[in-house]
């Protein structure tokens, strides 16, 4: 077995792990109301906090630091506290006695997930990559309030949800559960959408803390990079996302950073997040990522999941030998409750209900319609229009069942189940959960015929690319649906469509010139018939309605306007790495923590040697010309955006007018850049504020986007803080980070 199946297969327990544990779980766990003084909710929750604490025992204390361990979610449980298990990812018990209620954990990161075991739906929402690409952080918010009042209806009060790691290797394979390239994009996006979450009463999580940017190897990688740069960028998007949250729990990754385990480390944990951020949630690892006792704790780490090997037994030995402290221990406890009171989840415990499938269906097509990106519209081939078009040929990816969607943790179980039976001869079972290609039921050959009754819409399967092309011959228009499938635990062996699709769109583009290719993928795609044919639509994982949404675009009912939250190379060999850092050959991707799977696995160094250039940074930096940039994406109307002001204020204030200069209403997202003087060595431009705004035909408005001296800022490694480089600063606003036409230069001193 090769080492991606492995590691498939260690996920694959993963998930079956919390699977088992729900088949015996019951729904709805006890819950005293709070009695004694902390139930006085006129008290600070780091008040409420220390009453308890005065209260608890010490095992009390220890029991709310790790979940239950593995051999207890592994094995059917009959009794104990594991019972009242939701069956989610994670479960901690909770102390009746003092009214703190168990914490119910389930992964969340595009909906609420597995909730097979227990027949439960939830809403399949876009990936997190086309929330980024919506570029509005309203959208954010109600994707993560969405989740946050799914979670509660099925009675769980924390989400695992809130990944933010940002797209450094873009073959990663969670690249579609992220929120993009850019540090303060994506940062501000998750901070929405985990306010939107946490407004509902549930115990957010930001993830994987941090600089976990590839799957491959991910429990062995040592992320290899300069303090500077991952402060400007990958750590830049937890700052940003955790202080516009206020997040109560953020979740250390599998990877070591420069050498020591993300979960132990001391400059991640403490001095960054806790010293600098001033953090004051809890600390959870991710499953199976603790790996000591006293290092963890003593660094920052509060709660080892799913298990116990560390923050069981062994951390009230180290606690009664002396080697952690009381105080630090209720440090640990005080992190954890004070979350519990401040979120609300004691007050305001979850009430099991019905999940509002309306609702959700409602707010994952926006979320689509927002997101989506068009990338190409050649001779103004869209939108369709339904009254002179009489046939269309819907050519591959199962558009004849349903919409694909990224798998792993992040997985929501398809309603009605899985829409396309897997190939025979498919791992079945938990390996299943993993490598299935899952697809929601969501069909674009429906929606299709619904936004052309008239026309004749046949479908074919695109497997034989001469039937394809023979069928788009005949038709108005061919619809291509490419797809590409990511999913947890590994990564994208390249950017290139998988299946001879690159091949079937070449075949089908030459028998039809009006060809649309409609691309259901996690991230960027290599094109090499981006030339043949009229349109491209970027549709992501588009969620549960997906097809409406795209059927919506395509025939001009919405008018797009996602805008790309990572570039599109040509080529992989345009990357900071043309290939991907692989771990060595070895007996064993195993999952620590999952002991009969341990073996001697060598950890590997990835050599994050881009360093600050991230993304478009990379690009810009090295003159590189990507297929799509970062922040592109076309309407089915025009915009101009004139008259830059940039006003110093308590950083700057930018100002533009938008206006719409086509004849539909539309959205354009103002992106403002900066460039820092020489002297700060910086890539040639960053993104430092956007604004997405509608506009009528004619309708042209001045938007204000205020840019906060972080934005402008570099960090001093010696000085162990952000400075602002006193000198000239090119503003430049415009429609992409290529395509700025509109420059200010301002002096700014060092602050
Ligand atoms: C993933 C996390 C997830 C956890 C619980 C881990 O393998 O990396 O993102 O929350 O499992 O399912």
């Amino acid at each position: 077995m090769n080492m991606r199946r492995w590691s498939a297969l260690a996920m694959g327990i993963v998930l079956f792990v919390a699977g088992s544990a729900s088949l015996h779980a019951q729904f709805g766990a006890p819950h005293a109301a709070p009695s004694g003084p902390w139930s006085n909710k006129s008290l600070s929750p780091d008040q409420r906090a220390d009453l308890v604490i005065a209260q608890m025992t010490l095992d009390e204390k220890i029991q709310l630091l790790h979940g239950l361990g593995w051999r207890s979610l592994f094995m059917p449980t009959e009794s104990g506290p594991a019972v009242r298990s939701l069956g989610g990812a994670g479960f901690i018990p909770g102390i009746p006695r003092l009214g703190i209620p168990d914490l119910q954990m389930s992964d969340a990161a595009v909906g609420v997930a597995r909730g097979a075991q227990k027949s439960r739906y939830s809403t399949a929402l876009p990936s997190g990559v086309a929330d980024a690409a919506s570029w509005d952080p309203k959208i954010a918010y109600e994707y993560g309030a969405l989740i946050g009042s799914e979670l509660r209806d099925q009675g769980f009060n924390m989400s695992l949800g809130g990944g933010v790691n940002l797209t450094r290797e873009p073959r990663d394979g969670r690249t579609f559960e992220y929120e993009g390239e850019d540090p303060i994009l994506a940062g501000a996006m998750v901070g929405q959408m985990m306010k939107g979450e946490q407004d509902q009463h549930i115990i957010g999580d930001i993830k994987h803390y941090a600089v976990n940017d590839q799957e491959n190897g991910r429990n062995y990688a040592n992320s290899i990079i300069g303090q500077r740069a991952m402060r400007e960028s990958d750590l830049l998007a937890f700052q940003i996302g955790i202080r516009d949250s206020g997040v109560g729990a953020v979740m250390c990754s599998y990877n070591l950073i420069n050498g020591t385990y993300a979960c132990e480390n001391p400059y991640t944990l403490h001095d960054v997040l806790d010293r600098d951020w001033g953090f004051r949630g809890f600390v959870v690892s991710d499953w199976g990522g603790t790996h000591s006792t006293v290092p963890a704790a003593k660094a920052g780490l509060d709660i080892e999941m799913p298990g116990n090997g560390y923050f069981g037994e062994p951390l009230k030995k180290a606690v009664q030998d002396g080697e952690i402290s009381a105080a630090q221990l209720n440090e640990m406890v005080h992190r954890v409750l004070r979350t519990e009171f401040a979120t609300g989840i004691v007050d305001d415990p979850p009430q099991p209900k019905v999940v509002d499938v309306m609702h959700g269906f409602a707010v994952a097509q926006h979320v689509e319609e927002e997101g989506a990106v068009l990338l190409k519209n050649a001779n103004h081939q869209l939108p369709l229009v339904a009254a002179t078009i009489h046939s269309i040929a819907v050519i591959g990816g199962h558009a004849d069942a349903g919409v694909l969607s990224g798998g792993g943790s992040a997985q929501v179980d398809p309603a009605g189940g899985n829409a396309v039976q897997p190939p025979s001869g498919s791992p079945t079972g938990i390996m299943a959960l993993l490598s299935e290609w899952v697809y929601h039921r969501s069909v674009p050959l429906d929606a299709l015929r619904a936004a052309a009754p008239d026309a004749k819409v046949t479908f074919d399967p695109g497997i034989d690319t001469a039937s394809a092309a023979s069928l788009a011959k005949s038709a108005d228009v061919a619809i291509v649906f490419a797809i590409q499938h990511e999913s947890e635990g590994t990564d994208l062996p390249n950017l290139s469509l998988p299946n001879n699709q690159d091949a079937l769109i070449e075949a089908v583009a030459a028998a039809n010139p009006h060809t649309i290719v409609v691309l259901e993928s996690g991230g960027a795609v290599t094109m090499p018939w981006l030339g043949q044919v009229s349109a491209v639509l970027e549709s992501w994982y588009p969620g549960i309605r997906g097809a409406q949404a795209i059927a919506a675009i395509l025939f001009g009912q919405v008018n797009p306007s996602g805008r790309l939250p990572i570039t599109f190379p040509k080529t992989e060999a345009d990357l900071p790495h043309p290939e991907e850092a692989k771990q060595p050959a070895g007996p064993l991707n195993a999952m620590p923590g999952l002991p009969m799977l341990r073996q001697n696995q060598t950890i590997f160094d990835v050599h994050y040697d881009e360093g600050l250039k991230v993304g478009y940074k990379w690009y810009d930096a090295e003159n590189k010309t990507p297929l799509f940039p970062f922040g592109f994406g076309l309407s089915y109307t025009t915009f101009t955006i004139s008259d830059l002001k940039v006003v110093r204020g308590d950083g700057l204030d930018v100002s533009v007018r938008v206006r719409n200069t086509g004849r539909r209403a539309g959205q354009e997202v103002a992106q403002i850049y900066a460039s820092l003087p020489a002297a700060a060595e910086e890539p040639p431009r960053r993104l430092v504020g956007w604004q997405k705004v509608r506009l009528e035909p004619g309708e042209s408005r001045i938007v204000t986007i205020h840019v906060e001296p972080l934005y402008l800022s570099i960090f001093d490694v010696d000085k162990d803080r952000w400075t602002m480089a006193p000198g000239d600063y090119t503003i430049s606003a415009g429609s992409s980070s290529r395509d700025l036409p509109l420059s200010a230069v301002v002096k700014l001193g060092e602050q």
